[in-house]
């Protein structure tokens, strides 16, 4: 038996919230906690920020049905979920800041008998370097008096309740006897498998998912360069590779963005710097490659202060969400070469770019794309794969980076521009 009815769910982000709404929707009674005010005031009133539909829909079922309840401190529950950010410190470690303050704040509320889970991404020894040593703070044996687990989230944007509701996952306890309780737990509100293992193991494999994801995209970028200095096209290598049973090349674009993968490989880089220099190298060439497009767009004649627009703020296609996107590291190459920019995208309407770098966003292309010297596509939004070259008339420019291959190549030749393909030579009329 896992012994839960009531759950308080710590961070009502991305993670936290569709997490607790499911948790409601199952028969749960649950608290949503979060130190953010405007979230717990929109949520009091029913309305969830969140824009994927069906987390909206869930969310205010959960609120209308009196399951779910917000405030901004946990009161006494059986089961507490941590679902905070862990984001990257400057010095390239884990800052788990906001993890400590969660678990700190809540401690008075954690009595004997409680079963307490982090879902934080967070670096190998966490769950019991920060979690266990807060709660024997409080004067709680960690393996004793209460269950504490570590099950990282594998959610992917866009598909957040299939994704937590049919998921495998991977439960690591500090005793047998928490991996076994969490299992119960998570197997009496999902639908997919779950592996019990330490919550050391736990917290590894999480890290590693997203490192295998970085590692491979960035295989997939130097295949590019290699493409463009040999006058082939990637794609076309790479849709040739894929052929073969036991290859799947993944496709090289700008960089990546999210919050998980251009992240998490940090958590490891930080504690093994010899053993994870693969894994370090494999940031550079992702965090370099928007950088990298721009070189080659200014070496196909881009003219020095120049405005440039780009299109798609998103890190991911038909995404709304910006964090960490690959746009982010070029506006910042642009701000540092002198060039003047505009940034376009059909979802996004946030985003914020460090340095005091101004990201006022449009979703109108035409204005974007007038009296622009040339164009950047960031993005795979479905909306730019049908862009014809008469949308570009606008422009005083004809140059066009294409740094996720939606363009018709061809076709802009024809019309008279030079074309910029990430992985394939450069095309223009008469090259
Ligand atoms: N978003 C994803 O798709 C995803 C996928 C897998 C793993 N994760 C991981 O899940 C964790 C949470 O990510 P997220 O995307 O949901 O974050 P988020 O930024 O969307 O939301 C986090 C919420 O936590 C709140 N918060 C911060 N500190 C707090 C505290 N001390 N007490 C109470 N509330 C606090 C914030 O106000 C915010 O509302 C991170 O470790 C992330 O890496 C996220």
């Amino acid at each position: 038996m896992h012994n839960v009815r009531t759950v308080a769910v710590i961070g009502l982000g991305y993670v936290g919230l569709p997490t607790a709404a499911l948790l409601a929707r199952a028969g749960f009674d649950v608290q949503g906690v979060d130190r953010d005010p405007e979230i717990i005031a929109e949520l009091e009133a029913g309305e969830c920020r969140l824009s994927e539909r069906e987390v909206a829909a869930i969310v205010r079922d959960a609120i209308a049905s009196g399951r779910l309840s917000v405030a901004a401190n946990a009161e006494p529950a059986d089961a507490f979920i941590i679902c905070v950010p862990t984001p990257v410190t400057p010095g390239g470690g884990a800052d788990m800041s906001m993890v400590e303050a969660a678990i700190n704040a809540a401690a008075p509320a954690i009595a004997a008998g409680a079963l307490v889970i982090l879902e934080s991404t967070s670096p190998i020894g966490a769950t019991r370097d920060v979690i266990a040593s807060a709660l024997v703070a409080r004067g709680l044996d960690p393996e004793a008096d209460v269950d504490i687990a570590y099950c990282p989230e594998r959610v992917f944007p866009g598909a957040t309740v299939r994704e937590i509701l049919r998921n495998d996952r991977v439960v690591g306890g500090l005793t047998e006897r928490a991996a076994s309780r969490a299992k119960l737990f998570y197997r009496s509100f999902c639908e997919g498998g779950v592996v019990t293992a330490s919550a050391e193991t736990a917290e590894f494999a999480k890290l590693m998912e997203n490192t295998f994801r970085d590692v491979n995209i960035a295989l997939a970028n130097a295949f590019a360069l290699i493409a463009e200095d040999a006058g082939v096209d990637v794609m076309e290598v790479i849709g040739a590779a894929n052929r073969h049973p036991r290859v799947d090349v993944l496709s090289p674009g700008p960089g990546v963005g999210g919050h998980c993968i251009p992240v998490d490989p940090w958590f490891l880089i930080d504690r093994f710097p010899e053993a994870a220099s693969l894994m370090r190298m494999s940031r550079e060439i992702n965090d370099g490659q928007a950088a990298r497009l721009l070189g080659r767009l200014e070496e196909a004649g881009l003219p020095s202060g120049s405005t440039v627009a780009i299109l798609g703020a998103a890190y991911r296609g038909n995404l709304d969400d910006a964090r960490e996107s690959p746009t982010i590291r070029l506006l910042s190459a642009l701000a540092d070469r002198g060039y003047a920019w505009r940034v376009h995208d059909p979802h996004v309407r946030r985003m914020s770019a460090p340095g005091g770098i101004d990201a006022i966003l449009s979703d109108d292309l035409t204005a974007t794309l007038a009296g622009a010297d040339a164009a950047m596509i960031m993005t795979d939004h479905s909306a730019y794969r049908m862009l014809s070259p008469d949308k570009f008339d606008g422009m005083s420019g004809r140059l066009i980076a294409d740094g996720r291959r939606v363009l018709h190549v061809q076709a802009f030749v024809e019309a008279g521009y030079t074309v910029v393909p990430l992985g394939a030579p450069l095309a223009r009329a008469g090259v």
